[in-house]
């Protein structure tokens, strides 16, 4: 490094120090961001810009109007950025003040590149660990916000697994976590690629509570329920550290902290939410269940949509209260059509808000949530009419009404305040509009009589001193001048004074010019400031209502899913679900909402499922390749999911005993991130499944141990299925392609099979799509094989191993050999299992 560093180079190393490490700084230059040294050397390749030398220091920059496109580029690449402004006055030879006013990192990206359907959170773990027979125990506080939204959870996990799957149903893009989990969890930077670990101290259980109680101005944080979730508030305290002392971010928009529990919500597992596609999809949005159902009109409901897919409830009463406002939509069509289009005039209000509070907003951002809150009477009086029109109460609904404020006197003042239109700079005047402010009117007035003076000045000065060619002009650097041609200079009044030679001619002043000039640009600056000054007013004014807005927002949000769903249940006749707390599992036609909204020629074939939990408790799916097992299979879980979601469903009849866990197994996948094999990821769902599982579940296996070697497969597929109907007892379908599973039927009463129906039609397999009773029929494999044209010796050779096969099937009693040689302890209570388990089975 040159041994003078320049006092610019001083102050961007002090500023540079306090920074988080893995943060470039980008230095605001004039109308450029700088980054320096080894930032420089490193952000250049990720910008895509050349990387220059000043001096001896390596830097490249960005021009600061584009920086958005820059700005997500870098976080894209999972780095902070540090953005540091100029906020002093700029003086001809003094150093400008500069300070840090925002870091961003991928969970704060506010709205840069912000999707408006998904959240955007930052969450933040804290590990809580306690010994048990020397072997340590850990359970886990979880918080996570949305700053873009003003969103603030908290909740708290009893194992590592569940803290998983929650951290991959809210999906944050940003998570944070004491240094010393890894000691307790080394493989948790695996498992979480965007973990970012931290110091510590930031999770300090005392200053948790005190941070956040003076956030909340509050003297305990019982009144949010926060005494239920003591681990959650302490990562919440770490998250609320992280973000204002370490991005140094204006949190004031955070009003409320919501502590939920998954003992209130049907569990769904990170694999079963990938399974099903129910949020993301690899071929697209358009073949997940957020594609299929979600209508809504604004990203608030877009948003909460996915919230209650990936999180739908379990009392029953809860979810009552959901379909009966279904149910008034549904009944009301055109008030139905009223809503939505009322909806549709509303805008991201969250984000305004967000955006207000940080104050990165612009007059748009006023505009807009100036235009929303002009919906609203209507929106309420539309669910007045909803409501009147029931002759029971509709509490839900009237509570959503109660929510939805008008706040007539900010709406009317916005209306006068703003102009339709304001550009997207607060700095440059143009927001408001004429009328509103006697002051400003008067300064424009000046300006403008100013500017009139000077239009006519030319032509006086013409008439003066008789030059045709004379203009009175103004640029940014000289302001106004009178422009004389050099043939003419001989004409020029002594009251000129000479200010610039040019090619043509000279440029000139006048005392009156300059004072007029003055004038004018006085009043103009003094009109941007107090433009500004009445934004940041109007801004106020909107903060000090900020609670009521995003109730607002969310009870739009929430009427917003309400008109999607009821929407989407009108034009595709799905009825509503029977909820309580028994066991059946009944569907009668039931469609698969994703593939049904898909096809056009055909259409899909509606099927029937029933298990009553009680005898009925398990079905074996057995069918050709392509039959539709695992479309059946899929069906019935997404449809119990849209049940407690509180969702009609795509079947002519649904009656739901409550599920709390919801398990699927499907196909097969490497996790070679982890190193593991197709089959060990196979065993470790399965694994999950048989501890987890209870009576209320719903477990959907789709073919178990097909990774191994056939009799092994068998064999492992064969005891778990026995080990969820006997032990378990958790509603269970299993489709398989061992044909030997079926026989497990003839060994329990409440195990039925089910096979997807074929027709053979010249030579020719047709797909019916239909389950129907009964084990499939065996020799399909075989058939297929002739189709696929293989040779007429290995078909009926393979036909002559299937018969010596199958009669060994069965034992002289008729039973299957396989279940042969079963321990007596397997009529064993659910309890003893649970005791003794592992010596059971030893
Ligand atoms: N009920 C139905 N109505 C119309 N089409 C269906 C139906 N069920 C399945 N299909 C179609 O059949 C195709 C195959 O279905 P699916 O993947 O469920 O078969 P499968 O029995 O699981 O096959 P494999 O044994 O190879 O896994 C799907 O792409 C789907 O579009
Ligand atoms: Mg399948």
């Amino acid at each position: 490094m040159s041994e003078t560093v320049t006092p610019m180079m001083k102050q961007y190393h002090l500023l540079r120090r306090d920074l988080p490490p893995d943060t470039f700084l980008l230095f605001r230059l004039g109308d450029f961001y700088e980054l320096f040294l080894e930032d420089a050397v490193q952000a250049a390749p990720i910008l895509n810009v050349a990387l220059t030398k000043r001096g001896e220091t390596p830097m490249c920059g960005v021009p600061y109007h584009s920086a958005r496109v820059y700005l997500e580029k870098l976080l894209a690449a999972g780095k902070r950025v540090a953005l540091c402004e100029q906020v002093g006055e700029v003086q001809t030879g003094k150093l400008v003040q500069r300070q840090i006013t925002r870091i961003l990192s991928p969970g704060t990206l506010e709205d840069v590149g912000l999707e408006s359907s998904t959240n955007n959170f930052t969450a933040a773990i804290h590990v809580h660990s306690k010994k048990k027979n020397e072997e340590a125990i850990f359970s886990f506080g979880l918080a996570f916000i949305d700053l873009s939204t003003g969103e603030f959870f908290v909740t708290e996990l009893s194992n590592y697994e569940a803290l998983l799957d929650e951290i991959v149903r809210v999906s944050p893009a940003e998570v944070v976590a004491p240094r010393k989990i890894e000691e307790a969890l080394p493989l948790i930077k695996k498992d979480l690629s965007s973990l970012e670990l931290l110091e510590d101290y930031l999770f300090d259980p005392t200053s948790a509570h005190e941070l956040l109680s003076s956030h909340f101005k509050v003297q305990s944080l019982d009144g949010f329920g926060a005494d239920e979730v003591p681990m959650g508030i302490i990562a919440a305290g770490g998250l609320l550290h992280y973000l204002t002392r370490k991005l140094r971010r204006d949190v004031s928009h955070l009003r409320t902290l919501r502590p939920y529990h998954h003992h209130n919500h049907l569990l769904i597992d990170a694999t079963t939410q990938s399974h099903l596609e129910l949020v993301n999809s690899r071929a697209g949005r358009g073949m997940t269940l957020l594609g299929a159902l979600d209508r809504t009109k604004t990203p608030m409901g877009s948003r909460m949509l996915r919230e209650w897919m990936v999180r739908p409830l379990s009392e029953p009463a809860a979810i009552t209260a959901r379909l009966d406002v279904l149910a008034l939509l549904l009944d009301h069509p055109l008030l139905l059509g009223d809503l939505r289009e009322e909806l549709s005039g509303i805008r991201d209000m969250e984000r305004s808000l967000s955006r207000l509070s940080q104050n990165s907003a612009n007059a748009r951002d006023l505009v807009s949530l100036s235009s929303s809150l002009g919906r609203i009477p209507h929106l309420k009086k539309i669910g007045a009419s909803l409501v009147a029109a029931v002759t029971s109460e509709a509490p839900l609904l009237q509570k959503l009404i109660d929510q939805l404020h008008t706040l007539a006197p900010l709406h009317d003042k916005l209306v006068s305040a703003l102009v339709e239109e304001p550009p997207a700079t607060i700095k440059e005047g143009g927001m408001i509009r004429e009328g509103f402010d006697r002051d400003l009117d008067e300064l424009r007035l000046g300006a403008s009589d100013g500017k009139k003076w000077i239009a006519s000045l030319q032509e006086q000065e013409i008439q003066r001193t008789g030059i045709k060619s004379l203009k009175v002009r103004f640029n940014a650097i000289f302001g106004y001048f009178i422009e004389v041609t050099s043939s003419n200079l001989a004409h020029v009044p002594t009251d000129y004074i000479r200010k610039q030679t040019t090619a043509n001619g000279e440029r000139f002043v006048t005392p009156e010019l300059k004072e007029m000039e003055g004038k004018i640009l006085g009043a103009q600056e003094r009109s941007k400031a107090l433009e500004l000054a009445l934004f940041q007013e109007l801004r106020a004014a909107l903060l000090d209502a900020v609670s009521k807005i995003q109730e607002t927002a969310s009870a739009a949000g929430a009427l917003d899913v309400f008109s999607s769903l009821a929407e989407t249940a009108r034009l595709y006749g799905y009825t509503r679900p029977q909820i309580d707390t028994s066991t059946i599992f009944s569907i009668i036609e039931g469609r698969h909402p994703v593939i049904d909204q898909q096809l056009r020629e055909k259409t899909f074939v509606p099927n029937d499922a029933l298990l009553d939990g009680e005898e009925d408790r398990m079905a074996i799916i057995t069918g050709p390749n392509m039959a539709g097992k695992s479309t059946y299979l899929k069906q019935c879980a997404l449809l119990t999911i849209m049940a407690q979601m509180g969702s009609y469903v795509p079947a002519k009849k649904m009656h739901l005993g409550i599920v709390d866990r919801l398990f699927t197994r499907v196909g097969a996948s490497d996790d070679l991130a982890r190193g593991q094999s197709t089959f060990m990821v196979e065993m470790n769902e399965t694994s999950k499944i048989l501890h987890h599982a209870t009576r209320k579940s719903l477990v959907l296996l789709d073919e178990i141990g097909r990774g191994t070697a056939t009799f092994d497969g068998l064999s492992l597929a064969w005891s778990v299925a026995e080990y969820l109907y006997d032990f378990l007892k958790a509603r269970t379908m299993f489709a398989t392609h061992y044909h030997e599973l079926p026989d497990l039927a003839r060994t329990r009463p409440g195990i039925k099979n089910l096979n997807v129906a074929v027709r053979e039609r010249n030579e020719e397999i047709v797909f019916l799509h239909k389950i129907v009773p009964g084990a499939a029929d065996r020799s399909y494999g075989i058939a297929v094989a002739r189709l696929a044209g293989l040779p007429h010796w290995v078909i009926e050779r393979a036909q002559e191993i299937l018969v010596n096969l199958e009669k060994a099937e069965l034992n002289a009693e008729g039973r299957p050999q396989l279940a042969s040689h079963w321990m007596p302890q397997r009529r064993a209570s659910r309890k003893q299992v649970v005791e003794e388990g592992p010596t059971l089975f030893d």
